[in-house]
């Protein structure tokens, strides 16, 4: 009887620990990257599955990969952030975690600390998102072909969903989602899917959603650059006055995307592209060009400067860093049909006119639903402008009769202008960062930190000096 009992026990025990093996957190924690400075806090990264039952069946494995990083102190009283770069196709981990917000950056042959690493105020889950970026793959490469929109937001969706098996402790916490660019697109998108999902099942505790130069209405957003380029002295009076009406940037993309690029459009922007100079980085005009070729977010959101740009950085800290064996183990990353990590994937095939989809209703909708919304733009990037931004959010104010909270103000970090704020309703916001890029808490840290403790504090942004 006895031994039976122990035999039970032992094969109770066993599953469990097979279960654990493959739901729990504790295989996926990183002991230490290689040139690591000591820290106090926990990180994680892995993969995490997001094939369905049909898939499964003809033995097509997808999986999304993660870097996890746990608050500098007191992880269990903060909400969990996720981060999402665009693209579409950019790495969340090598630009996000790696270049903007995370808590490390490369040097020489090892990582220092970043001072104003996000994870000072929050757990931030860093994702490569959507399959064939970075080091998410699938092991039939059809999967790479037609993804889109509605495609990302669901394996967001159910990346999030397995997720919490591993981490069950964050399944209640406070969920803001935050990102950059292209994720304009991917944050409502999946924000919305979340707040449908609730409605059978509440499992997502979403709380507020943050968008930095965010696409949200592509003319819009994209017809904000003439002005820009030429208020800052990139192009010539004549050539702004046609980029304006002789051929606009959102119809050169929308040509250029379709395989139909006018001659008219042609010109001019050949007119843009040689006054701009492929020397001045678009993501920050004031910048100098090196960082922006590692930075660069975008096939999709500068097509002409693609295969023009040259990058004088090709050797980059990130790339190098995130290409060691050593550190793809201490990830416990793989390569999966690739040579090399790339910041931006050469194998996802995005349904590229997607970016004609107007997002910027779906983020009424999360308004509508009573999640907080900030929008916020580097003031120094050109690709997708404050102006446009701001224009949009003031429209979507309108459009919601939600009226002025906070009126335009400046706000201050490190005593100094960290920037410009608008709020309406106390629910939709709108902030500048002075002096910031496209990857604004790449160029401005400190300012990029002070914005986020507030957004998750729900805090005014601070009006003394
Ligand atoms: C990959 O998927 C395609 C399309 O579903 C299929 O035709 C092909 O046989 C698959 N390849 C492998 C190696 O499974
Ligand atoms: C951009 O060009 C398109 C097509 O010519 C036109 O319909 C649209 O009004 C233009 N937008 C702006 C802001 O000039």
């Amino acid at each position: 009887m006895a031994a039976i009992v122990k035999i039970v026990a032992f094969a109770l025990l066993a599953q469990l620990c097979f279960s654990a093996k493959w739901d729990d957190s504790y295989s996926d924690r990183i002991s230490q990257l290689p040139g690591q400075p000591q820290v106090s806090f926990q990180h994680y990264s892995g993969y995490v599955s997001v094939d369905h039952k049909e898939e499964r069946e003809r033995q097509i494995e997808r999986a999304l990969f993660y870097y996890f990083v746990e608050a500098e102190t007191d992880p269990a009283s903060k909400p969990l952030v996720l981060w999402l770069n665009g693209g579409p196709g950019c790495s969340s981990l090598g630009v996000g975690a790696f270049s903007e917000n995370g808590p490390f950056r490369p040097s020489g042959n090892g990582l220092v600390k970043n001072e104003y690493s996000w994870n000072r105020e929050a757990n931030i889950l860093y994702l490569e998102s959507p399959i064939g970026v970075g080091f998410s793959y699938a092991s039939n490469s059809s999967s790479y072909e037609g993804v889109n929109d509605k495609i990302t937001a669901l394996d967001n969706l159910v990346f999030l969903q397995n997720w919490f098996l591993k981490f069950p402790q964050y399944k209640d916490r406070n969920l803001y989602i935050t990102g950059e660019s292209y994720a304009g697109h991917y944050i409502p998108q999946l924000a919305e899917l979340m707040l449908q999902f609730n409605k059978k099942q509440k499992i997502f505790n979403l709380r507020g959603i943050a968008l930095g130069n965010p696409v949200l209405e592509f003319a819009t957003d994209f017809n904000s650059r003439a002005e820009f380029f030429w208020s800052h002295g990139l192009i010539s009076d004549t050539t702004y006055a046609m980029f304006t009406s002789r051929c606009n940037y959102s119809r050169y993309v929308s040509e250029y995307y379709r395989d139909s690029l006018s001659p008219i459009c042609s010109k001019v922007m050949s007119l843009v592209t040689t006054e701009t100079s492929k020397f001045v980085d678009k993501y920050d005009v004031t910048l100098d060009v090196c960082i922006s070729s590692v930075l660069s977010q975008s096939k999709l959101l500068a097509p002409q400067q693609v295969t023009e740009t040259i990058d004088v950085c090709v050797e980059d800290e990130t790339v190098n860093y995130l290409n060691r064996k050593d550190v793809q183990k201490a990830l416990h990353a793989r390569l999966v049909g690739l040579n090399r990590w790339l910041v931006c994937s050469n194998i996802l095939d995005y349904e590229l006119l997607d970016l004609e989809i107007p997002t910027i209703n779906v983020v009424g909708r999360i308004i509508e639903a009573g999640i907080p919304v900030l929008v916020y733009s580097g003031d120094q990037d050109s690709v997708i402008p404050l102006t446009g931004s701001r224009k949009l959010v003031h429209r979507l104010a309108r459009l919601l009769k939600l009226r002025t909270t906070t009126p335009y103000r400046v706000w201050f970090a490190g005593m100094q202008v960290g920037g410009w704020t608008q709020v309406y309703g106390n629910i939709l916001s709108f902030a500048t960062i002075r002096g910031a890029s496209h990857e604004a808490p790449f160029s401005q840290p400190e300012r990029s930190l002070v914005l986020f403790k507030a957004f998750l504090q729900g805090m005014p942004l601070p009006q003394e000096f």
